[in-house]
């Protein structure tokens, strides 16, 4: 399957990675090319520069936004919070189309530091707001309550018995994306929780706040939730 992963920091590279690994044709975007290559920095202690992980992954083509966007018969939004609208604007409106865009995206805000705080909540959600502004795409909020090594290979916590949700206006956007998570990744279906509409995803965006705090006392981010009916 040709997809289209936007965003090349730990979320993107970790799917694309994976993605690619199981001999899909993946395009990762991100806003220049040549600067991405180049980057030796890691984003984060104790992550890889985007040029080392590139090094392990040749078969991940880097394209622009736009490029990645056009790629993909499927895409994934893993752009900063704040970022995550422009970066948008950029893959632009006519190569979203009516795809399917699986956001994974977090309104994180930290030019207060850290924690950050959410730059939309209670009344508003980042899901919704790149709904609006791309009313054709089909937007499916999901995986943003998840650390990303967790996004693909759920086993690797509690041996994959915990729960992720899925928000979104399109029904069978939501169980295609429910459907290639357990082929791409593993999630079984019943760990796959449909909240409802795109407004659904405020509840888990904000979850976020929560899943920050778990994270800052455990002193790591392989951890997730399971909801006990
Ligand atoms: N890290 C996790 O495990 C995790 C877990 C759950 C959800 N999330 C969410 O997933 C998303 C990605 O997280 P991440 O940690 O992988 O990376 P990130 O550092 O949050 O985002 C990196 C990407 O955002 C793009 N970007 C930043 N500012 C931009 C701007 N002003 N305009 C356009 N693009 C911009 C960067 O573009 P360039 O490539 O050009 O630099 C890069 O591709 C975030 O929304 C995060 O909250 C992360």
């Amino acid at each position: 399957m040709n997809i289209g992963v936007l965003g090349t920091g730990m979320v993107g590279q970790t799917l694309s990675g994976k993605l690619a690994s199981e001999g899909h044709e993946v395009v990762i975007g991100t806003r220049d090319v040549d600067r991405a290559i180049a980057r030796t920095e890691p984003p984060r202690p104790g992550m890889q520069s985007f040029a080392a992980w590139h090094e392990e992954n040749p078969e991940v083509r880097v394209g622009t936004f736009a490029e990645a966007a056009a790629h993909g018969e499927i895409l994934v939004n893993a752009t900063s919070g704040t970022g995550s609208l422009e970066a948008l604007r950029a893959a632009g409106a006519q190569n979203l189309g009516d795809k399917i865009l699986i956001d994974i995206t977090n309104p994180l805000d930290f030019s207060r530091g850290a924690p950050p705080s959410l730059s939309v909540s209670n009344t508003d959600s980042l899901g919704e707001q790149i709904q609006r502004a791309f009313p054709e795409a089909r937007v499916v909020k999901t995986l943003n309550t998840i650390s990303a090594p967790v996004m693909v290979d759920p086993t690797g916590v509690g041996g994959g018995d915990h729960h992720i949700f899925v928000s979104g206006d399109d029904a069978d956007a939501k169980a295609e994306v429910t459907r290639l998570l357990g082929e791409w990744f593993g999630w079984r279906a019943r760990s796959v929780i449909d909240l409802g509409d795109i407004t659904t995803a405020r509840g888990a965006e904000m979850y976020v706040a929560l899943w920050i705090r778990l994270m800052m006392g455990r002193g790591s981010p392989m951890f997730n939730i399971k909801i006990v009916w």
